[in-house]
C-alpha cells in the first residue's frame, strides 16, 4: 500500500485526530493540514473557555501526534478563496474536510440582530482572542443580561459574564475582554432554556459548576425545578444519567437559599422561549412566553408556547446561545437543511447520494455542531478507517509526482502570509513568553497582524 497524500481541511480538533489516525496506519504519509487562522487547533483555542485551561493541555497531545510525526501545518491558507476544492482534488490522493461549523443558528424572533443582541458565538470567540472578532465591542454597561439557550457553550459565557475579573486575569482569556470585564457593571445573567430541567443540554459537571462560583448567587425557582408529568415520566422511562443527575441538582440548588450577600446572580429559567428583543435602537428588554411539552410522532419532547401573557424581562444584553452551524464552502456538496458535508461514515457523497472518491469529512462538518473533544477522536477513527480501506481498494488516486512543488508554488504565490509549523511554535513562545511574567497560561496575540508577524522567520 503506497503511503498516501492527504489534505486535511481545518486544524481543529477534528482535523488533528483525523492526522493522528492517518499517521497511525500509514507513517510515512504526507499530510498537509491546512487552517484559515495562522493558529492550529480550533475551538480548543478559540471555544473552550479560558476557566477551563486544563483541557487546552490536549494541543500538546496534537502537536506530539501531528506536526512532531512530519504534518505540515499551513496556517493562515483559507480553502475555498486561497486554493480551491479541484486543485486539492488533483494535488492530493485524498481531502478530508474538518472545517466545523463556522457560524450561529439563529432563533427567527424579531429584534434577534437589534445592537446589543448577540450570537454567543462571537461573544466566545472574542473573548478567547480569535483575530476576525478582535473589533467587536460587547456594551456591559446594564445591569442584566439575557442567556438564550442550555447548552454547555451558554454555561460557559454565564461563567465569563458573572466570575470574578481577578480569577479570568490568571487565564489565557484576551486582554480586551478582560479589560471590558473589569468595567462590566452585569450583576444579574438569566437563563432562559425552553424545555424543562431535565431536558437541559448541559453536562452536569458544567452545571455544578454554575452552583460553585464565588461570589455568584445561583437561582432556581423550586416551582421551575418540579418536573411537569410529560418530563417525569420520560426520567423515569427512558432518561439519561446526565439528564437525572442535573434534576437532581438542580432540584439541590432550588432547595437551598441562595448566597444573599453574593454581588452577582444567575438565575435558571425553564419552559420559557424568548418571542421578542426590543429596543429603541439597542436592546432594552427581552419579551418571554411560557412553554409546555408535547411529545412528538418521533417520541422527542417539544417545546410548545401555552396561551398566557407575554413576561417582559429588561436587559441590555442578549447572548443567544442556541447552537453553531457549518457553512458550505465552494464546489464542495453540502446539505443544506442539516448543514452537514453529507457523508456516509465520513464518505463524502454527492446532493444525489452517490460516494465521491477522496473526499471526505470528520467533526463538526460531517456530524453537526455537538459532541466534546473526545467525541470527535472515535469520530476521525471513523473516516480514517473508510480512507484506508479506499487506499487499500485502489480508490484512490495518484497524485502527479511534482505534486508537492505544485502546491508549494501555487501558496507561495496566492498565500504568501501562511504561517509553518515553525511559525505557529514562534507565536506559541511569544504567548507563552508574555504569560510567564503575568503568572498567566499565555497572553494571546489577537491580530493577524501580530500573529503573522510572531511567526515570521
Ligand atoms: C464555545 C465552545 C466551547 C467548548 N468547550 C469544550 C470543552 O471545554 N470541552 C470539550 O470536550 N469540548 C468543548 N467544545 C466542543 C469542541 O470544541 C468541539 O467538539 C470541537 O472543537 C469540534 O472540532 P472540529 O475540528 O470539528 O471544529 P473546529 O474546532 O471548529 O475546527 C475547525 C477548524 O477549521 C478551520 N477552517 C474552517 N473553514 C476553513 C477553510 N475554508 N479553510 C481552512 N480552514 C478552515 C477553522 O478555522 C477551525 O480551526 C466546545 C465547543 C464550543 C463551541
Ligand atoms: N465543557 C464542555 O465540555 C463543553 C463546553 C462547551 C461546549 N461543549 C459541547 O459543544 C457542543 C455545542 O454546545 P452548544 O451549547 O452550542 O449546543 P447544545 O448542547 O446543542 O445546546 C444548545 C441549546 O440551545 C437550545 N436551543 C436550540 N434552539 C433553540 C431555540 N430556537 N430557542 C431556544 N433554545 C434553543 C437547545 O435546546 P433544546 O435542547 O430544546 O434543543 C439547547 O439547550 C455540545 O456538544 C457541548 O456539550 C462542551
Amino acid at each position: 500500500m503506497a503511503a498516501p497524500r492527504v489534505a486535511i481541511v481545518g486544524a481543529g480538533p477534528a482535523g488533528a485526530f483525523a492526522a493522528a489516525a492517518i499517521k497511525r496506519i500509514s507513517g510515512e504519509a504526507e499530510i498537509d493540514l491546512y487552517e484559515r487562522l495562522p493558529t492550529p487547533w480550533g475551538l480548543l483555542r478559540a471555544g473552550v473557555a479560558p476557566d477551563h485551561q486544563e483541557i487546552k493541555r490536549l494541543q500538546d497531545t496534537f502537536e506530539r501526534q501531528t506536526l512532531r510525526r512530519g504534518c505540515r501545518f499551513l496556517g493562515n491558507v483559507e480553502v475555498g478563496v486561497d486554493v480551491h476544492h479541484s486543485e486539492l482534488a488533483e494535488l492530493y490522493s485524498a481531502v478530508v474536510y474538518a472545517t466545523g461549523a463556522q457560524t450561529d443558528k439563529s432563533l427567527g424572533i424579531p429584534g434577534e440582530d437589534l445592537p446589543g443582541s448577540w450570537a454567543a458565538t462571537e461573544f466566545v470567540a472574542w473573548y478567547n482572542g480569535h483575530p476576525d472578532f478582535r473589533g467587536r465591542e460587547f456594551d456591559l454597561s446594564a445591569r442584566r443580561a439575557v442567556v438564550i439557550g442550555n447548552g454547555n457553550v451558554a454555561a460557559d459565557v454565564i461563567r465569563v459574564l458573572t466570575r470574578d475579573p481577578d480569577e479570568l486575569a490568571r487565564t489565557d482569556i484576551a486582554d480586551h475582554a478582560l479589560e471590558a470585564l473589569r468595567a462590566s457593571a452585569i450583576e444579574e445573567v438569566v437563563v432562559l432554556g425552553r424545555r424543562g430541567p431535565a431536558q437541559a443540554a448541559f453536562t452536569s459537571a458544567e452545571l455544578r459548576e454554575l452552583g460553585r462560583l464565588d461570589g455568584v448567587a445561583l437561582h432556581v425557582d423550586p416551582e421551575a425545578a418540579e418536573l411537569d408529568p410529560v418530563s417525569a415520566q420520560w426520567l423515569a422511562e427512558e432518561g439519561t444519567f446526565t439528564a437525572r443527575k442535573n434534576v437532581e441538582l438542580l432540584q439541590g440548588f432550588a432547595a437551598s437559599p441562595p448566597n444573599a450577600g453574593a454581588p452577582r446572580r444567575i438565575e435558571l429559567r425553564f419552559l420559557t422561549s424568548p418571542v421578542e428583543i426590543r429596543g429603541d435602537g439597542r436592546v432594552e428588554a427581552v419579551d418571554v412566553r411560557r412553554n409546555e411539552l408535547t411529545r412528538s410522532d418521533d417520541g422527542t419532547l417539544r417545546a410548545r408556547a401555552v396561551d398566557g401573557p407575554v413576561e417582559t424581562i429588561e436587559a441590555g444584553l442578549v447572548l443567544r446561545s442556541v447552537g453553531y452551524r457549518a457553512v458550505p464552502l465552494p464546489d464542495v456538496p453540502f446539505d443544506e437543511r442539516s448543514f452537514v458535508l453529507p457523508n456516509e461514515a465520513g464518505r463524502a457523497l454527492t446532493p444525489e447520494g452517490d460516494p465521491l472518491p477522496g473526499v471526505y469529512a470528520v467533526g463538526w462538518i460531517k456530524r453537526g455542531p455537538t459532541g466534546i473533544l473526545g467525541t470527535n477522536k472515535r469520530d476521525a477513527e471513523e473516516t480514517v478507517a473508510r480512507l484506508a480501506e479506499d487506499l487499500r481498494e485502489g480508490r484512490l488516486h495518484e497524485p502527479p509526482a511534482d505534486a508537492r512543488e505544485r502546491i508549494d508554488a501555487l501558496l507561495a504565490e496566492r498565500a504568501p502570509g501562511a504561517v509553518s509549523a515553525d511559525g505557529w511554535r514562534a507565536i506559541d513562545a511569544l504567548e507563552r513568553e508574555r504569560g510567564r511574567s503575568a503568572e498567566r497560561p499565555r497572553v494571546k496575540l489577537t491580530t493577524r497582524d501580530e500573529l503573522t508577524a510572531a511567526a515570521a522567520p
